[in-house]
Parts: structure tokens; C-alpha cells; sequence
């Protein structure tokens, strides 16, 4: 059922909910383009709410406000990639909504480019270039965080459930991250896109694609698939980290940032999912099952995969290219920073459940034991 829109009720919800509702309400609205044309004053009135709360997120740093600017990206970014439903995306290419999403990464962009300063590259070619981003990596290693290592060693059932649920968008995303990054790419770095797609969808057995294998643990595990209610489990850095990517795919602007962003992903996979599986493996997940197997997978083929990306995608492109080579920089480092906030808001998470969770413990086949 599409909401029916009215001055009051359009005035009330600009007005009186955050701002991630009011979003939500619009997108899912009957007319929209046709009541933001007739009613100017309420489009504006929108588009300050949306500066005012972006500017007390990025300015500000007030939290809450970071959630309701992340949070809206994440519903915006989530109309071009939700599967489609009859008569659900009459809004998609609205310029209103448009006009919000482009205002709220204006912020976001404004704040990232602060933090990240300009990169002497241009005198680096060829494999120089490659290793730097290698060196990049390795000096900001994300499998070096103390949450793999609290995987690895210490986490319960109980916290790999939330870690599972916590990363579950963007596991599930990543294939519609590469189909962006395949539409009207350059012919040269073709293949090697469309074989990360090809290993995306289980080289054509449905029963193998990358998401099914990463539902196949929530199935196992007797976790809800609900996306609304998974979605309400990301707090802002979590969006924050998962918008980034969307951005980068989805934005044209940003094609030579998201190979870089795409790059840091693949390296880091393989060593990060090392520890996590030794640390499944300790409190008996998948001993008799298939349910490490997305990881199992991910540790082998993303290996492969970030080396193809160096140098069957970022190589070809620079050569092409080489005034490129700042946004392909500017990319990895803003992916390794919203992958450390989301670390280490994980980790916290984490430790704030071990309390809550300490008196209970876990049969090898995941039954709980209540400890009085
Ligand atoms: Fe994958």
C-alpha cells in the first residue's frame, strides 16, 4: 500500500519524525514527483531538515544524527538494488529524492575528503603503483584487529551470532556491488570482473552462489532472514562502511574510488576470515555441516581475486588513465577507515554482550545452557 500524500501529513513527517522515517515514507509514496512540483515550500522544508541533520552528524559528530544520515543513504542507496516488486519502484529515479541523497553525500564527501589528505602517486607506475596499495594494506592491516583476534580466541556462540547478523548486508550486497562495477566498464578489465561475478552467483549452481552460502549459516543456525529486522542491527558505522561501497558503485563520479574501495575488500578477506573460521571452528560451528563454507570459499577465491583486481583491473586502468591514481588512493583509504570504525564498533558491541551473555554456554551442537 503506497502512502497517500497531503500537505498535513507531508508537513507532520518532515516535521516531527527523524529523518531516515521521512525517507522511507517518501519512498514508498503514491505521486511524489507530482506533490514536490505543486508544493515547492515542503520540498525546501525537507531539504533543510536533510542539511540539519547532516550537518549535526559530519559537524558535530552527534550520534544520532550520524545514524539518521547513514541510515537514510542506506534506505536511498536501497532503491536501486532491492529486488523489484510489482508497482515498489515508481519512486527510483525521482529527482526529489535524488536531490536529498545528492545533499547528504555532499556532506559525507565534504568530511572524507578532510580526512584523508592528497597522495604523492603520480610519479608511481605500473607494479610501483600496485605494491604501494599492497603497502597500504598491510601498514593499516584490518585482520590485525583485536576483533579477530577475540574471534579467534574468546568470542562465544552467542557473539558469533551477532557477528554473522551484523555482517550480513553487505556479505549479501557485495554481488550487486560487482554487477555495478560491470556496466559499461572498459573492454580490457571485462573478464576479470565478470569471472568476481561468475564466482558470485556459484559459477551457475543456484545451490553455490555467495549468497545462498551465507544464508545457507542463518538457516543452520536458526537465524531470521528478515532484512528490516537485520538492517535495524547496523548502527552508523556499520552503514556508514556498507554506504561507502554502495557510493562508490552506484555514483559515476566515484567509478575510480570504488576500485580502489573493491581492492582493499578482496585483500583483506582472505586473512580476516582465516582467524574468524579458526574461531568457528573452537566453539564447534561447522564441524559437521557446510556452514563455513561462504568463508571457506572466500578465503580461496578472494586471494585470487585481489590479485586480479591489481592487476587485471587498477593496471590496465592506470596505464589508461594514470590522473586516476589519487581517487583509486583516496578509495583504499576510506575504505580501511569505515572498516576500522565498523571493527571497532563490532568489537564493542561485542564485549558490551559478553556480560549479558556470561551465564550461558553452548552444547558443540549450539544448544544453550542456562548456568543459574
Ligand atoms: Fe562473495
Amino acid at each position: 500500500m503506497r502512502n497517500k500524500l497531503s500537505q498535513d501529513n507531508v508537513s507532520y513527517v518532515v516535521n516531527n519524525t527523524g529523518l531516515a522515517d521521512c525517507v522511507r515514507y517518501l519512498i514508498n509514496a503514491a505521486d511524489l514527483e507530482l506533490f514536490f512540483t505543486e508544493n515547492p515550500a515542503l520540498f525546501n522544508a525537507l531539504i533543510n531538515k536533510s542539511k540539519s541533520v547532516a550537518a549535526d552528524a559530519i559537524i558535530s559528530g552527534n550520534e544520532h544524527s550520524l545514524y539518521e544520515l547513514h541510515r537514510s543513504l542506506f534506505e536511498l542507496y536501497n532503491m536501486n538494488i532491492r529486488e523489484p516488486r510489482p508497482g515498489q519502484d515508481d519512486n527510483h529515479s525521482s529527482a526529489f529524492l535524488m536531490s536529498v541523497r545528492n545533499t547528504l553525500e555532499g556532506y559525507v564527501e565534504q568530511q572524507e575528503s578532510k580526512q584523508v589528505e592528497k597522495f604523492d602517486v603520480e610519479h608511481l607506475d605500473g607494479q610501483d603503483f600496485l605494491n604501494h596499495i599492497k603497502e597500504i594494506w598491510k601498514s593499516n592491516s584490518t585482520p590485525e584487529h583485536e576483533i579477530f583476534h577475540f574471534m579467534e580466541h574468546k568470542a562465544n556462540r552467542a557473539q558469533f551470532n551477532t557477528y554473522f547478523k551484523n555482517d550480513y548486508m553487505l556479505n549479501i550486497r557485495f554481488y550487486d556491488l560487482i554487477v555495478y562495477s560491470l556496466i559499461g566498464i572498459d573492454e580490457e578489465v571485462r573478464p576479470e570482473v565478470a569471472e568476481n561475478f561468475w564466482d558470485e552467483v556459484g559459477k551457475g549452481n543456484p545451490a553455490h552462489t555467495h549468497v545462498r552460502l551465507y544464508k545457507n549459516i542463518f538457516d543452520e543456525l536458526g537465524l531470521s532472514l528478515d532484512e528490516s529486522m537485520l538492517s535495524d542491527e547496523l548502527n552508523w558505522q556499520a552503514l556508514e562502511g556498507y554506504n561507502l561501497l554502495m557510493r562508490h558503485v552506484i555514483n559515476r563520479k566515484n567509478y575510480f574510488k570504488s576500485l580502489g574501495s573493491l581492492a582493499i575488500t578482496e585483500l583483506a578477506d582472505p586473512q580476516q576470515y582465516e582467524r574468524f573460521v579458526a574461531g568457528c571452528k573452537r566453539v564447534g560451528l561447522g564441524e559437521n555441516s557446510q556452514l563455513l563454507q561462504y568463508y571457506e570459499e572466500h578465503i580461496s577465491v578472494d586471494t585470487i581475486h585481489g590479485d586480479g583486481w591489481l592487476n587485471n583491473v587498477i593496471l590496465p586502468l592506470i596505464t589508461k588513465y594514470p590522473e586516476a591514481k589519487q581517487d583509486i588512493i583516496f578509495g583504499c583509504y576510506v575504505r580501511l577507515n569505515t572498516s576500522k570504525a565498523y571493527w571497532d564498533s563490532l568489537y564493542q558491541k561485542l564485549l558490551a554482550q559478553e556480560s549479558s551473555t556470561s551465564a550461558i554456554q553452548y552444547t558443540p551442537s549450539g544448544e544453550a545452557l542456562i548456568l543459574s
